[in-house]
C-alpha cells in the first residue's frame, strides 16, 4: 500500500472548521487525524466530543482519534458515539492495555497504541498481534508545531521489524513534525501513516501540500 496521509486538525482555524473539513475531503488526505487532550495527560486542552460530532458531519473520510487522556476506558464508547473509526490511546496512559484495546474493538472500531518519544518498542512485544495501528510520537505529545526527533527512523526500523516477527497487522503511525523533508524518509523507514499539522494548515495551499505529502515518495 502507498503510505496515507492524515491532516491534524489540530492547526486548522476552529472559526471555520467546515471549511478545512471540506478542504480535507477534496484533497489527496486519506484520514481525518483528531487529537483529544485533557491537560492531565498532556499540558494542553484541545476539543472533545462536540466538536469531533461537527466535523463528522461534513467530514467524508476515515476518523483517526488520537486521545491523550488519562484513563480513556472511560470514554471509548462516547468516541464511538460521535464517529471516531480509529482510536488511538497512549500506553502511558493505560495501565490495563489490553483490555483497553479489546474494548475499543469491541465497539466496532480499529485499535491503536502510541509511543511517547522516550517509551521503547519493546514494550509492545505483548500486546503487537492485537494492534491494528501503533502511533509513534516523533514530538513529545500536546502541541503542535514542534520539530521532528531524529530517533523517530530508528523506532519505525525496530516496530516494523516486530510487526513482521509476530506476524501482526498492525500499520505504523508517525505524528509531529511530519514535513516535505522527512516524508521520503519516514516511508522508506517503514511509515504507512504520515499525520501533518502545521506544515498542511499554515501552508499557503494546504491541498497542494497534501498532495506533495502524499506524492513524496
Ligand atoms: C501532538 C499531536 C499531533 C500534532 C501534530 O500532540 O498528536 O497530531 O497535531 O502537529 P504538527 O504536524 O504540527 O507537529
Ligand atoms: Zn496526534
Amino acid at each position: 500500500m502507498s503510505h496515507l496521509i492524515a491532516p491534524s486538525m489540530l492547526a486548522a482555524d476552529f472559526g471555520n472548521l467546515q471549511r478545512d473539513v471540506e478542504m480535507v475531503n477534496q484533497s489527496e488526505a486519506d484520514w481525518f487525524h483528531i487529537d483529544v487532550m485533557d491537560g492531565v495527560f498532556v499540558p494542553n486542552i484541545s476539543y472533545g466530543m462536540p466538536v469531533i460530532k461537527s466535523m463528522k458531519k461534513h467530514a467524508n473520510k476515515t476518523m483517526d482519534v488520537h486521545l491523550m487522556i488519562v484513563d480513556p476506558d472511560r470514554f471509548i464508547k462516547d468516541f464511538k458515539a460521535v464517529g471516531a473509526d480509529i482510536l488511538t490511546v497512549h500506553y502511558e496512559a493505560c495501565t490495563h492495555l489490553h483490555r483497553t484495546v479489546q474494548a475499543i474493538k469491541a465497539e466496532g472500531m480499529k485499535a491503536g497504541v502510541a509511543l511517547n518519544p522516550h517509551t521503547p518498542i519493546a514494550v509492545l512485544e505483548d500486546i503487537i498481534r492485537e494492534l491494528d495501528l501503533v502511533l509513534i510520537m516523533s514530538v513529545n505529545p500536546g502541541f503542535g508545531g514542534q520539530s521532528f526527533i531524529e530517533n523517530t527512523y530508528k523506532k519505525i526500523i525496530q516496530l516494523k521489524d516486530l510487526i513482521e516477527k509476530s506476524n501482526s497487522k498492525a500499520i505504523i503511525e508517525i505524528d509531529g513534525g511530519v514535513n516535505d523533508q522527512n516524508c521520503p524518509k519516514l516511508v522508506t523507514a517503514g511509515a504507512d501513516v504520515l499525520v501533518a499539522g502545521s506544515f498542511v494548515f499554515k501552508s499557503e495551499d494546504p491541498k497542494k501540500t497534501i498532495s506533495g505529502l502524499k506524492n513524496c515518495f
